[in-house]
């Protein structure tokens, strides 16, 4: 084999030399064919030949899949989707360590109450009152950052072992049973922490993590009691953004969103209290990158953990890879007043992974890819850039669908002829539909 791989690199070698001399394209075809003739004579192996020829089609079930940003999983007990997650063996999720962005996003506000003890309590009752926007009460990773922000503050209320995640509606008066009064002691003063009121941010027509909502709720609630809010927590930026927008920036109450969108970035300037970047560049090519290495047939841990020819690495401070969920996690940065110039493009790819791959060793494969909610601002204005700068990276020529955020079918629709590509990346609009897609493959 190897001595066919030289015999080959010689003679288009000699092709390439043949076709220097030459001064027009019909020279140069005839000097390709004198080499291609040249590298045949030094061996002939019809056998090996006939091994080189196009692989037979593989089945869209056998197809590199990769599951990103909704984990397949139950959406009442978050219990994973195992047959998906491993759907085929070259099946993989992508997203972030839920749990450890959501510790770091409630310390954050934390961390803001105690050095801002002073001026916070802008009633100056005691108590400092915050509101929540919650995400989507089914979604893993929202239940997850209501869970952090709930235990930093103290109030957080056990529900057969997990916090309770429920939103509350409206709790002035600190009556609720999802959530308990929690305490601060900054300075030898205690204070009371109350979670004044929380809502799943989810528009008429079935959009979750709507941000048009959480501005609405934000209005509604200031209308009605707002001296007594301090801190507006949120799950996501987008929904931090509009609150921030529609209230918060001009009352000069810090609000503390997710994701380190560019635009919740730039308004750390202008008060928005912080975000956490869930490392979206190394997330956006994990998803294109376990489907090249599929693709390539060489070990998925290629450009990964292990650098690949083209110098391409993560370090193991940006993400984990845990084996029995077949699932790579992004880690969590805070993002706060004190850092976040370094974030203000969130659509720059990872400095360690940006070397483009070499289209002869890694040639061009199509991938068929969706977001679940083209109107999503994470997804739209964060995540989806940075697929497409890595795309190019890894040549992969990728058809991105947009949902609608409502319906599976919207995007299933558009996923009538799997053949037409190499692989797919799917971004589910509820996480326990996997098989809405997987069907698909398996016909
Ligand atoms: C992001 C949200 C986004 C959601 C979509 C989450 O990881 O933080 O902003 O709306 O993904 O599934
Ligand atoms: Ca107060």
């Amino acid at each position: 084999m190897k001595k066919k791989i030289f015999a080959l690199a010689a003679a288009s070698l000699m092709a390439v030399s043949l076709a220097g001399c030459s001064s027009n394209s019909g020279e140069t075809s005839a000097a390709t064919e004198a080499a291609t003739e040249a590298a045949g004579a030094e061996e002939a192996a019809p056998a090996e030949e006939a091994e080189a020829a196009p692989a037979e089609e593989v089945a869209n079930k056998d197809k590199p899949l990769v599951w990103f940003n909704r984990q397949p999983s139950n959406s009442s007990t978050g219990e994973l989707d195992m047959a998906a997650l491993s759907f085929n063996e070259d099946t993989y999720y992508v997203g972030f360590n839920a749990n450890q962005g959501a510790e770091l996003q409630g310390q954050m506000i934390r961390d803001y109450i105690e050095a801002n003890i002073d001026t916070i309590d802008r009633n100056g009752d005691g108590i400092i009152g915050y509101v929540l926007a919650i995400g989507d009460i089914g979604h893993n990773d929202s239940i997850a950052r209501t869970r952090g922000v709930r235990s930093a503050l103290g109030t957080a209320v056990d529900n057969n072992g997990n916090v309770n995640s429920d939103p509350i509606g409206t709790n002035t008066d600190g009556s609720a049973t999802a959530v308990q009064d929690g305490t601060i002691e900054v300075n030898g003063k205690t204070y009371t922490i109350r979670e004044l009121a929380s809502q799943e941010m989810k528009n008429s027509a079935g959009a979750t993590w709507d941000a048009a909502t959480a501005g609405n709720a934000i209005n509604t609630w200031s209308a009605s009691f707002g001296d007594q809010i301090d801190v507006i927590a949120s799950n996501n930026d987008g929904m931090g953004m509009s609150m921030f927008n529609a209230w918060s920036k001009d009352n000069k109450v810090p609000t503390f969103g997710y994701d380190a969108n560019a635009d919740a970035v730039a308004a750390i300037a202008e008060g928005y209290g912080g975000t956490i970047s869930q490392h979206a560049d190394v997330q956006a090519y994990l998803t294109l990158r376990v489907l090249r290495n599929a693709l390539d047939g060489v070990d998925v841990d290629t450009g990964i953990g292990t650098a690949d020819e083209a110098g391409n690495v993560l370090s193991s401070d940006v993400y984990e890879y845990n084996a029995d969920e077949r699932s790579y996690y992004a880690l969590n940065v805070a993002v706060t007043a004190d850092n976040y110039q370094e974030f203000t493009d969130s659509t720059k790819v990872y400095e360690p992974v940006s070397n483009q791959l070499d289209a002869a060793e890694h040639p061009t494969k199509k991938v068929w890819l969706d977001i679940y909610n083209a109107a999503d601002n994470f997804l739209s204005s964060t995540y989806q850039p940075l697929l497409q700068n890595y795309d190019d990276l890894l040549n992969l020529e990728v058809e991105y669908i947009g949902g609608d955020g409502q319906t599976e079918s919207n995007i299933t629709n558009r996923l009538g002829n799997p053949s037409q590509y190499d692989a797919f990346a799917i971004n589910m609009v509820k996480t326990d539909n996997a098989a809405s897609y997987t069907a698909l493959l398996s016909q």
